[in-house]
């Protein structure tokens, strides 16, 4: 398996018999689920070389649904990732709205990335901004347009140590609009490269930071997250 800011994760394209539950937004999605499984096989091709298999990405179908309704819900549309590896939370993103804008931050510049990213450029042209390096000096150093007022969602998928997380929450926290929305991904400390996320998560919400909205759990929103799931993310408001 491949490994993606030291994480391992299988790719699952099934969706949770229940379908996606939220409190943010109803779930519509069956129509949907073709046309993104399809875009994730299509972005994958173009993106990876032999022999690696889809089951080697990360994310997954039921994530990737939920961001593109959660950014729907929220009307995010200016939007930042930190973590793009081969853009299926970008597709999510950019799927949400014809006017959604996505700026992706990524410390990988080699082929699949850079495959990815022409694939997502000849589907939504002139709509995605890739800065590759590491998130911890490019989102500090990035320059928002002159009539910008910031970022409404930010989702945080890029290294998953614990001082690398906590920096880029607080570097997305300074791009983003208050009450912007955030999604931290792998909400897993069972899991090496859960804990991270988790600890640095918990100190947001008691450093107020940030307001916790839901976290989720395989895509169905919980009141607690237990192991051992594979995936889980947890999503708030920017204070
Ligand atoms: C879990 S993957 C992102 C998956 C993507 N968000 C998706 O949903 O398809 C994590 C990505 O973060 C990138 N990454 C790791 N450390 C980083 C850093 N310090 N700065 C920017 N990107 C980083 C990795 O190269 C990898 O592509």
């Amino acid at each position: 398996m491949a490994d993606f800011g030291g994480q391992h994760c299988a790719m699952d394209m099934s969706i949770p018999a229940a379908g996606l539950k939220s409190a943010l937004f109803s779930d519509s999605g069956v129509s949907d689920q073709s046309r993104i499984r399809s875009l994730m096989e299509d972005v994958f091709r173009r993106a990876e070389d032999p022999p690696n298999t889809l089951d080697d990405r990360v994310s997954n179908l039921s994530q990737v649904l939920y961001l593109m309704y959660l950014a729907r819900a929220r009307k995010a549309t200016r939007i930042a990732e930190i973590g793009f590896s081969i853009g299926f939370s970008s597709i999510a993103f950019l799927e949400s709205s014809p006017a959604a804008q996505v700026t992706s931050f990524e410390i990988h510049d080699e082929t699949p990335a850079k495959s990815a990213k022409e694939f997502i450029d000849s589907r939504y042209p002139g709509r995605h901004q890739l800065v590759y390096g590491d998130s911890t000096q490019t989102v500090p150093a990035f320059q928002a347009p002159p009539t910008s007022d910031g970022f409404d969602l930010v989702f945080i998928d890029g290294a998953h140590e614990y001082p690398s997380v906590k920096a880029d929450i607080a570097n997305a926290r300074r791009l983003a609009k208050p009450g912007a929305t955030i999604v931290v991904n792998s909400m897993t400390p069972w899991f090496k490269w859960g804990i991270g996320p988790t600890t640095a998560w918990d100190e947001a919400v008691q450093d107020d930071v940030v307001t916790p909205l839901e976290h989720v759990s395989n895509a169905v929103a919980v009141s607690r997250i237990r192991g051992p799931i594979a995936r889980a993310w947890a999503v708030g408001q920017f204070r």
